[in-house]
């Protein structure tokens, strides 16, 4: 019998839940007859899981920043899975998509192909340090295990560090790392050896140090790595997806601490990587190379499934064993669509755009605290931005329900946006954005956050 001991609201991390009743009142309101035959049609045939199925409603397009649903309504789309930093339907990516099908449409285990070997060498060439090995898998979740697998295999050890309320994959091996409840819960026995810390939350601190920081929470890593003695490696996000920006310094104790240890240090850049928070890699805005960085996502331009590992050259250790293997693991057509999203991303300056119109927006949101008292906190970097609502400012109380009311109201105006651990509105629009679409969609949150309040 499952337990029904955690609460709606505990289990609302990685996004706003499909049994909530807000979603109901607004179906009801919302979805026409045709829509409701294919939602139907989707629950009759998906298992059902509440950040799927039974969905909310059918899109039948998408084009830069907007997506369109069967209606014919158009949405900003400032969640987008964070795989649309070059924007949905980017034309560079779907012309090369289409040139390399009809050239070489998959590459069978034992061969290599000139789109793979031209894509590890840019994701070498761009990364950080050492970081020059590459390994491709069709999902972000595959490459977390591969990296796993990796540390186990360089060091000889098993034990990990990470963080709760982080998201690592939905698999075994990234939920035992993951910290979010709605993954592990009833789920059995996790990885062994895999120890939790507190995230370096600075508006909600365990440590108690909010303005006065002093990194407690790297020292408490530090502290752990040594109880422990024999850690693998720290995982974690570079910055959580609900933008927990880490203080100043933390990642450098932290990257210290490893080093002292004999741990590696992985950095989970799946959702940020190429230019979301104004760099290629969020790593670079903190001074720090890790081991080994995973990133995803974005990687294959919003239209095929990619993730990378790159590692340090000297963790080429496993030539004798099988670290990946997926099928997809050198698909020619998924790299060339890499690729090009890469030369996109880098012709167009996107991630400079990022940096511009992410400072732009979290100026409009600071202004929006002094409109509305249910906002506690705003922050972000670059373009991946979170609204955190609370009931009172003094006690943070998360504002869940308020949360869900601005959502539900802003996609009836036409934006999308995720909410993330019940109450932090978490806004990752495409690197393309212009300032009147930031204008437009901060205009409808503006609004939205004003009705929830009256
Ligand atoms: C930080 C992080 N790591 C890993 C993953 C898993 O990636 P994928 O869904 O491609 O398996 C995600 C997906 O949301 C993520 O946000």
């Amino acid at each position: 019998m499952r337990s029904q001991k955690n609460s709606n609201d505990e289990l609302k991390s990685e996004g706003d839940l499909n049994i909530s009743p807000h979603r109901q009142v607004w179906a009801k309101e919302h979805i026409d007859a045709e829509t409701q035959h294919w939602l139907d049609l989707d629950a009759k045939y998906f298992l059902h899981q509440s950040l799927s199925t039974p969905c909310l409603n059918v899109l039948s397009h998408c084009d830069g920043i907007n997506l369109e649903d069967l209606q014919g309504r158009s949405l900003m789309d400032f969640h987008g899975n964070n795989v649309h930093q070059v924007g949905f339907a980017n034309q560079r990516v779907i012309d090369a998509v289409k040139d390399q099908m009809e050239k070489l449409a998959f590459c069978t285990r034992r061969y290599t192909n000139i789109p793979a070997i031209k894509l590890a060498e840019k994701l070498a060439q761009l990364a950080p340090g050492e970081l020059n090995k590459v390994l491709f898998a069709p999902a972000g979740t595959a490459a977390i295990g591969m990296a796993l697998k990796l540390a186990r295999m360089a060091t000889g050890r098993f034990k990990t560090i990470s963080m709760w309320d982080s998201f690592h994959g939905a698999s075994l091996d990234a939920i035992s790392v993951g910290g979010e409840a709605i993954f592990r819960k009833d789920a059995g026995p996790l990885l062994p050896g895999a120890e939790h810390v507190p995230p370096p939350d600075c508006y909600r601190c365990l440590w108690g140090c909010e303005d006065n920081c002093t990194l407690k929470c790297a020292d408490y890593i530090e502290y752990v790595l040594a109880k422990e003695g024999d850690v693998a490696a720290v995982i974690a996000e570079t910055v959580r997806s609900t933008s927990v920006v880490p203080p100043a310094g933390f990642w450098q104790k932290v990257r210290e601490a490893c080093d002292r240890h004999g741990a590696l240090l992985i950095l989970d850049e799946i959702p940020h990587c190429l230019g979301r928070t104004g760099k290629m890699f969020t790593c670079q805005h903190f001074d720090v190379v890790p081991d080994i960085l995973v990133i995803g996502k974005g990687l294959g331009g919003g239209i095929f499934p990619l993730a990378a590992l790159i590692a340090r050259e000297d963790l080429d250790v496993a030539p004798d064993r099988a670290l990946g293997h997926y099928t997809h693991e050198k698909n020619p057509v998924a790299c060339a669509a890499a690729m090009a999203t890469i030369e996109y991303l880098e012709e167009e300056n996107l991630p400079a755009n990022a940096e511009k119109m992410g400072g732009y927006a979290i100026k409009r949101m600071r202004e929006m605290m002094q409109r509305h008292e249910m906002i506690g906190a705003v922050r972000g970097l670059g373009l991946l931005m979170g609204m955190e609502l609370v009931k009172d400012r003094r006690t943070k109380q998360p504002a869940t329900e308020e949360a869900e009311r601005v959502m539900y109201s802003a996609l009836s105006k036409g934006l999308n946006f995720k909410v993330t651990m019940g109450s932090i509105i978490t806004l990752t629009p495409p690197l393309t954005i212009s300032q009147s679409e930031m204008d437009r969609a901060l205009d409808i949150l503006d609004e939205c956050l004003a009705e929830v309040k009256e």
